[in-house]
């Protein structure tokens, strides 16, 4: 998360409290079918998704990154995505976080949220978390400070930087700090912590915004191997109240967490399965695990 996509978010949901407003009709009138959606605790999981990519395909100058892409996503699934460098795993998290637009095909949100009709911040704030490979906590700020601003999508402290949390909120908080193994260091600087420590406090921010779906794309990397194991129990433990999809190479990591298991090149799914399944594969064996 950066202070800018905060500084949107903040934005966007005063233009959807407006629309909200204005939509004064009991079906919501014409507007309906914007503002609903955005309205945090609205994803339509009845179909048994909460994300689905068909047919999608992206270009950067001729060539196919993502190329006939498919995807279905339960609710509270912990899915994970390996394959080769250059498959198109970390494009793929960028078009469903708006980041980069698809030539072509479906991205949706549940059964009724087209992706593609929103911006990155907009889809942020719909609950979509995304964690980048390199964290980016405010190393200047505490622990706690850091989580605190997580929750500033609101002008309380756009204007002062100040603000106090409610009882809820710091319910919230305290259960973060626990569940990303911080609580004792709630008061530490965060630039003082281990790349790992960082890693789990940068997912915390996006937990403080209690994401429906969080994207996970190399969470493992740089980290000691008891910080790994640590992850995998984290993640393990947001499963369920949480969709996840998390891309890895650390396949110790992979086979600590996955059930489910997608494997990615040249764009489009090559295989599906348990890791035991999709490591059988000869075809994922030839292009990605090595013989
Ligand atoms: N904005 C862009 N402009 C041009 N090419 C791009 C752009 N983004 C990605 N690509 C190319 O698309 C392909 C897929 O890249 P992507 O980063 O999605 O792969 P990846 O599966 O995440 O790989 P890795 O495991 O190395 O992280 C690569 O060949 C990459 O160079
Ligand atoms: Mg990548």
């Amino acid at each position: 998360m950066t202070p800018d996509l905060m500084e949107e978010g903040a934005k966007r949901a005063e233009r959807v409290a407006a629309l909200a407003a204005g939509a004064a009709t009991e079906s919501g009138g014409r507007q309906a079918g914007f503002s609903r959606p955005v309205v945090h605790g609205e994803v339509d999981t009845t179909h048994g998704r909460i994300l689905y990519l068909e047919d999608v395909h992206v270009s950067f100058d001729g060539f196919k990154a993502i190329n006939g892409l498919s995807l279905d996503i339960a609710p509270g699934e912990l899915r994970c995505i390996i394959g080769p460098n250059g498959a198109g795993k970390t494009t793929m998290m960028d078009i469903i976080t708006g980041k980069t637009r698809p030539d072509s095909g479906q991205v949706f949100f549940g059964s009724t949220i087209d992706l593609l009709r929103y911006r990155e911040a907009e889809i942020a704030a719909m609950g979509i978390g995304r964690k980048f490979q390199k964290p980016t906590v405010f190393e200047h700020l505490s622990v706690f400070e850091n989580l605190e601003l997580a929750l500033a999508t609101d002008k309380r402290v756009r204007r002062s930087m100040v603000f106090t949390l409610t009882g809820e909120e710091k319910d919230r908080l305290g259960e973060v700090l626990e569940t990303i193994h911080l609580s004792d260091s709630a008061g530490r600087l965060s630039g003082n912590l281990s790349h790992g420590q960082k890693q789990w406090l940068e997912i915390g921010m996006l937990l403080m915004q209690d994401p429906k779906l969080l994207l996970l794309d190399e969470p493992v990397a740089g980290m000691t191997d008891e910080e790994t194991e640590r992850t995998a129990q984290l993640f393990l433990s947001l499963k369920g109240k949480h969709s996840l999809v998390v891309v890895e190479h650390d396949m110790s990591f992979i086979r600590a967490i996955s059930e489910k298991v997608t494997v990615l090149c040249d764009g489009s799914v090559l295989a599906e399965g348990t890791l035991d399944q999709v490591q059988a594969d000869e075809r994922v064996i030839e292009v990605y695990l090595g013989r």
